[in-house]
């Protein structure tokens, strides 16, 4: 069998065919509208009921699965060229309309929230059939991109003895009876005793270990799953979720810039190119979507605009001193004040300040860098002021931070510092340490959120409807 993508490339002919899908309707006894998940498009078959036995059509039904021969035809529907005009058909595999009804397989209009509690038949649905084929797309430009570009992909662990970011959002892994753990001299659990006879955790990045390969294979990047504990139940965080980690010796943070905003431009403009369909008809379910709003409420861009914003324009470099600057002589929207407001340098921005600098002020995608090094991880590398740290957030229209990343510190005696200052164990990271005694070198890179990109590529409004089984906060359904 063809897969519908092809098929509907296809002219006419009288040579036969043969395609497989799931039904997603079946109209006036005649007319199939079918779909393989390989495209956003159904195939129309035209049935010529008098030819076909009642039981087969009775089984053609939403949802069930079946495959269909005929020859290829010009249609004479709207928005297509070709449809099949239905020699034999066979049912797969029936799916009860009595069921289906109660099912979000069922042909009407379902909430995003709806299709999330049945999230193992929502691919079905024309919003996540697109949203899942961009999501792939995606993730092979990535790796196109730094394979092109003499990178290699590396795979850090999952399970890990350390802390990356420092931040304690952790999720524990142990072998260990939890109802009756071993407990030590005082108590504690005894983690000596555990798997790894120590306290393990899934990762929260894979910077560190990716820091340690690019001081031998030169230029790395990273594309797993990362883990975080925070209990931030919002529309851009997950538990679980994917990022990218590029890591390259010898780069500064501006090279990191350079680097960064490449990237991002590669693989969004690789969707626009191999994706049309799909985007096409995201961007027509945000502009319907759109009109049962209140004007107020409604998109100032189309998802092509935006987009293109983040394509054609150059991506514009702040200090986060001048940002702050902006942000506290700025009267963001008719209320003239952000929800949390700025007192002073040193405070960490929130989405709303970034969603500001970028859709407001700059009207293009903005880079902040040299954040103050009390609200930056131990790693990066403190600036001569031995107050700012050479950190860069890349900030995008909808969603804010898109990217993290900086240079990191180099220098050894520095580094052992900063990890006292921050009651960061040196034992535990004198691996860590001893990359800056052995040929340390200026290094830099960064971490994409993968959902982050793939929300603002399909302009979906919540990040657990861009990965198939979302973990969040009490769901870890599935
Ligand atoms: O800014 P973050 O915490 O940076 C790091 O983890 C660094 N180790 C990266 C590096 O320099 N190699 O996270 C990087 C990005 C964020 O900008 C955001 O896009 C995404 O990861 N991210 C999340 N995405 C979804 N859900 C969450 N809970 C996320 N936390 C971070
Ligand atoms: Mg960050």
């Amino acid at each position: 069998h063809i897969d519908i993508v092809h098929v509907l490339k296809q002219e006419p002919s009288l040579h036969e065919i043969t395609v497989r899908g799931w039904v997603r309707s079946f109209r006036s006894n005649r007319f199939i509208a079918l779909n393989d998940g390989s495209t956003i498009n159904n195939i129309q078959c035209v049935v010529d009921f008098e030819n076909f036995e009642e039981e087969t059509l009775k089984n053609i039904t939403t949802g069930a699965a079946i495959e269909v021969s005929g020859v290829l035809v010009e249609s004479q529907g709207q928005g297509q060229n070709v449809e099949i005009q239905v020699s034999k058909v066979e049912v797969l595999g029936i799916a009860d309309p009595e069921e289906v009804k109660l099912t979000i397989l069922s042909p009407k209009r379902h909430s995003l929230e709806k299709l999330r509690e049945q999230a193992h038949l929502r691919v079905r649905t024309n919003t996540f059939g697109a949203v899942m084929r961009l999501r792939s797309k995606l993730s092979f430009a990535v790796h196109e991109y730094f394979q092109k570009n003499g990178f290699y992909y590396m795979h850090t662990p999952i399970i890990t003895g350390s802390d990356a970011e420092g931040a304690g959002e952790m999720f524990k892994v142990s072998a260990l009876d939890t109802k009756n753990p071993p407990l030590d001299d005082h108590g504690n659990v005894n983690y000596k005793e555990d798997f790894f006879e120590k306290e393990t955790n899934l990762t929260v990045s894979g910077q560190l270990e990716a820091e340690t390969y690019a001081m031998g294979l030169g230029k790395v990047y990273t594309f797993g799953p990362t883990f975080r504990a925070e209990n931030s139940n919002t529309s851009r965080h997950l538990a679980e979720f994917w990022m990218i980690e590029p890591e390259v010796a010898f780069n500064n943070l501006a090279d990191n810039m350079d680097l960064a905003e490449d990237f991002i431009k590669y693989v969004i403009k690789y969707a626009i190119e191999n994706c049309q369909d799909d985007l096409e008809f995201l961007e027509n379910r945000l502009i319907q979507e759109d009109k049962s709003k209140p004007v107020a409420e409604r998109q100032e861009m189309t998802l092509r605009e935006k987009l293109h914003f983040v394509v054609d324009n150059n991506f514009k470099r702040v200090s986060y001193t001048e940002a702050i600057d902006i942000l506290k002589n700025s009267k963001p929207n008719k209320k003239k004040k952000f929800n949390y407001i700025i007192e002073e340098w040193g405070a960490d921005l929130q989405s709303e300040h970034e969603r500001f600098l970028v859709e407001k002020h700059f009207k293009c995608p903005v880079i902040l860098f040299d954040y103050p090094a009390t609200i930056k991880a131990f790693y990066m590398r403190l600036n001569e002021d031995e107050k700012t740290v050479r950190a860069m957030d890349v900030l995008f229209p909808g969603i804010g931070e898109i990217v993290g990343g900086s240079q990191r510190e180099e220098r050894y005696d520095v580094l052992k510092k900063k990890m006292k200052d921050m009651d960061i164990s040196e034992e535990e990271l004198y691996w860590y340490l001893d990359l800056r005694k052995f040929g340390t070198c200026t290094h830099s890179g960064f971490g994409l959120g993968f959902e982050r990109l793939v929300l603002f590529v399909t302009g979906m409004g919540n990040i657990r409807d861009v990965i198939p089984y979302p973990r969040s906060p009490g769901n870890a359904e599935f």
